[in-house]
């Protein structure tokens, strides 16, 4: 209900603006303020007392609510707050807007969080928001755009688009994720700028002191999440548009690929090169060679002769087969081609603007492209895979969805070009390519993703999408299209994919040894290093290039890269509990520095600017790559502040010597400023524990479809700068279907303490929920602690303890109870 009143303090805010000039008239709301002054209305709701959403509109009422990011629920969420003479208050933020509707938000403390620089300025129908920036702002997110993690000082477009070659300098490419998160001395920001036209994002490129947003059309539409931590912007971010939800475990495995396994003879001996040289792998991919001329839902038979039998083959040996589906479908009328055949029956494709279907070139030739914003057409798009799903095929690869049509000059379908949103939640109009542009390759990934759930109910789908915007990650994985093999595209790596898994993308990687060009061998074991702690770890190549599989190359080199996919496999434990945790929070898998240590600097600057390619998979584990991967010189990396342990060879790396005499606090600063060298070796990637961890390993296997054999080890990290103490957790399922949703999964926490007598106590929380885990017993392997006695205390007696090269071990039971171990 509004209630108008007159903005009193117009006056007292700025005298030199007279009130009867701005003509504003404000209205009152129970979750919010709306003002009109001079044709503009400006509407601010808090959603929840820390996320608020600002729509504004010029010489119009404000657009259709809708969104095809921001959930419903989340979206139409509201909170009551205290209404101020100038804005309101909620429990965390308060809002105030002056007289020319510039808006401010601060903390209760007073910080500003956020402020306007001038009112935002339009031109029919662009628009430009403005805001103030203070030198030592950093941004971060905006998906996988190249270039550098901390987007200060860059400006951006949003337009998706097929990049083959792309590099660092080169903006946009695949995805429009037009979401950002400001830090500041400590404090983060989200901006999630809801607008699917070409919008542009520039943080300080043109004015030091400025940050702006804009768009040529389409709403002014963002919502603001407050942390103060930049966690919390992220878990507040997945709020909004959903996460990552929890993958079939099969994904997390080794992927091989290429452009293309062309037969079925080249595929199996890929498939059993692997199982015989021993590396462990879960998924090889068809890229559009195994279809008859690049038709999408065709095999051909003529290379595939027994495309079902394969496939079963192929999962009898525990792999998962994914296969391409580009969305473009060739335009062969009175042909016989299914979907093109149903496809026009149903009226499924975007129109010229004469009602005739647009048709454009692609990898088939001549193609009609599915109309994605009709939720009909989605699931007439969803029922093609029914065949690939009779036939076992696991996962699906959305390429080329940008939309990506050859031979015009801008890669994609003319701006004129029609789409028929019918939808839930939108009233239906017909909409120009301009403004679903951004939003298709996300409703494509969408109609496969829903079509699976629809044929499989019961699996956890895997969709592996190129183009996607904000929310996308709902329904596909991503990866960072056509890179290079290069050593900068292999840094490059880093940052994009934490940039991504900030902007809600936590499942995605980079084509492993790069798409473009033909690694070097030291290059590809570099990479296959890395990828093993990057979440998706897919291993592909562009047509012409030289093989690129583990194998290739001398035994040598095999042996490394063979050696770094195992340690992917024994951190498998570990690597699905973050993945749980992920679709339960929206927190990346892999994280840049400041997002767990936000405080990590006096000046409050992102430790990230400090520490090279450093980042962390979950928590725990901190990986180290070169920041520059190619140099043999020795350098210098500072690790976040904290204990650390060397992940390789346990050793405690410890610095409080330099320090002693210092308290606490400056000591621990001492320790972060203070770098270690690192000497490059070919056969290392450095990687560091957290100390206080617990970090779950399993026993390697060939695939994650196989039960490993032995006893779920237990790595034990005493954080020795903190009262010595540590914990963690271990989650499982079926690893596949949905069951885990009516309680058949396990959760179990552990935590350790070091007495006063110098004895260690581990403890284990009772088993929460019902599935029962391929491990009966426990491994513990304590790193940094010297026993006395050499036993191990437990409820039902007492069990041997070794000690070997510093690391104290024992096997105990897993019981499933409560669990208290103490070892002397
Ligand atoms: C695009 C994809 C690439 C794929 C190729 C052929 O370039 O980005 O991954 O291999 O098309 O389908």
């Amino acid at each position: 209900m509004l209630r108008p009143r007159t903005l009193l303090s117009c006056l007292l805010l700025s005298a030199s603006l007279a009130c009867a000039q701005s003509q504003i008239q404000s209205h009152a709301l129970s979750n919010g303020i709306e003002f009109s002054a001079n044709g503009t209305t400006l509407r601010i709701v808090a959603l929840r007392d820390d996320i608020l959403r600002v729509r504004e509109s010029h010489d119009a009422p404000l657009p259709e609510d809708a969104s095809w990011a921001v959930l419903t629920p989340s979206r139409t969420a509201q909170v009551a707050v205290t209404p101020q003479p100038d804005g309101f208050e909620t429990q965390s933020l308060r809002v105030s807007v002056t007289p020319d509707l510039r808006i401010t938000v601060s903390d209760l403390e007073g910080h500003i969080l956020q402020q306007d620089s001038e009112p935002v300025r339009w031109d029919g129908t662009r628009f430009r928001i403005s805001k103030e920036k203070a030198l030592d702002d950093h941004f971060f997110g905006l998906g996988d755009k190249p270039g550098p993690l901390d987007r200060a000082g860059q400006s951006y477009v949003m337009w998706n688009t097929d990049s083959f070659g792309w590099q660092e300098s080169t903006d946009p490419i695949y995805k429009s994720i037009p979401f950002f998160l400001e830090f500041h001395e400590g404090r983060a920001l989200g901006v999630l700028f809801d607008n699917t036209w070409r919008t542009y994002f520039d943080f300080g490129h043109e004015m030091p002191d400025t940050y702006s947003f804009g768009a040529p059309n389409g709403p002014i539409d963002y919502y603001l999440m407050y942390g103060p931590a930049p966690k919390q912007v992220v878990e507040d971010y997945a709020w909004l548009t959903g996460p990552t939800p929890l993958p079939p475990l099969w994904a997390l495995g080794f992927q091989q690929s290429r452009y293309s396994y062309e037969t079925e003879t080249r595929l199996m001996q890929v498939a059993d090169r692997l199982r015989a040289d021993h590396i462990p792998a879960d998924a090889l991919y068809l890229d559009i060679d195994y279809q008859v001329k690049n038709r999408p839902f065709t095999v051909n038979t003529e290379a595939f002769p027994n495309f079902p039998a394969m496939v079963k083959k192929l999962s009898d040996d525990h792999f998962h087969l994914v296969v391409i589906t580009d969305l473009h479908i060739a335009d062969l009328p009175n042909q016989g081609y299914a979907p093109y055949d149903s496809g026009v029956a149903g009226d499924e494709f975007v129109k010229n603007p004469d009602g005739s279907n647009y048709v454009g070139p692609v990898w088939p030739g001549p193609s009609v492209f599915p109309d994605f914003t009709r939720q009909k057409s989605r699931q007439w798009w969803g029922t093609l895979y029914k065949q690939f799903v009779a036939d076992g095929v696991a996962g699906f690869w959305n390429d080329m969805n940008e939309p990506a049509v050859f031979r015009y000059p801008t890669k994609t379908m003319p701006d004129d070009v029609q789409h028929r949103i019918d939808e839930p939640g939108f009233t239906p109009r017909t909409a120009n390519h301009l403004e679903i542009h951004n939003v298709y390759g996300m409703e494509n990934s969408r109609a496969t993703y829903d079509g699976l759930l629809a044929l499989r109910p019961d699996e956890r789908p895997f969709v592996l999408t190129r183009a996607s915007y904000a929310g996308g990650q709902r329904y596909a994985a991503t990866w960072t299209g056509d890179n290079s093999s290069t050593w900068n595209h292999l840094r490059q790596t880093v940052p994009q994919i934490l940039n991504l898994g900030l902007s809600g993308f936590a499942f995605s990687g980079a084509d492993v040894g790069g798409f473009a060009g033909s690694p070097s061998p030291e290059l590809l074991t570099k990479w296959l290093e890395l990828a093993a702690f990057q979440p998706i770890d897919r291993d592909h190549a562009a047509k012409g290039t030289r093989d690129h599989e583990p194998w290739v190359d001398c035994p040598e080199q095999e042996a490394i890269r063979k050696r770094y996919i195992e340690t992917r496999y024994r951190l498998m434990p570990y690597l699905y509990s973050v993945a749980e945790e992920t679709s339960r929070t929206g927190l990346p898998i892999d994280r840049p520095l400041f997002l767990e240590f936000p405080n990590a600097t006096s000046d409050g600057h992102p430790f990230d600017l400090d520490a090279g390619s450093e980042f962390l998979l979950g928590s725990e584990l901190l990986i180290v790559p070169n920041p520059s991967p190619e140099e043999v010189a020795p350098y210098e990396v500072h690790l976040p502040p904290g204990t650390w342990y060397d992940f390789w060879t346990g050793e405690r790396i410890d610095r409080r010597g330099q320090a002693s005499g210092l308290d606490l606090e400056k000591r621990d600063d001492l320790l972060a400023q203070k770098p270690l060298m690192l000497t490059p070796r070919l056969d290392t990637l450095n990687a560091y524990v957290r100390g206080g961890s617990i970090l779950p390993m399993a026993p390697v296997t060939q695939s994650t479809d196989v039960t490993p054999q032995g006893p779920l080890t237990l790595r034990v990290y005493p954080d020795f700068a903190t009262g010595q103490s540590c914990q963690g957790e271990v989650y499982t399922d079926d690893g596949h279907s949905f069951a885990y949703r009516q309680g058949a999964y396990l959760r179990e926490r552990f935590t350790c303490s070091v007495n006063a007598d110098g004895s260690l106590t581990l403890r284990e929380t009772a088993h929460e929920g019902s599935y029962q885990p391929w491990w009966k017993s426990f491994h513990v392997e304590v790193y940094g602690w010297q026993p006395h006695q050499k036993t191990v205390e437990l409820a039902s007696g007492h069990a041997a303890l070794q000690q070997h090269d510093g690391v104290v071990s024992t096997e105990i039971p897993d019981t499933g109870t409560n669990l208290t171990v103490t070892l002397r």
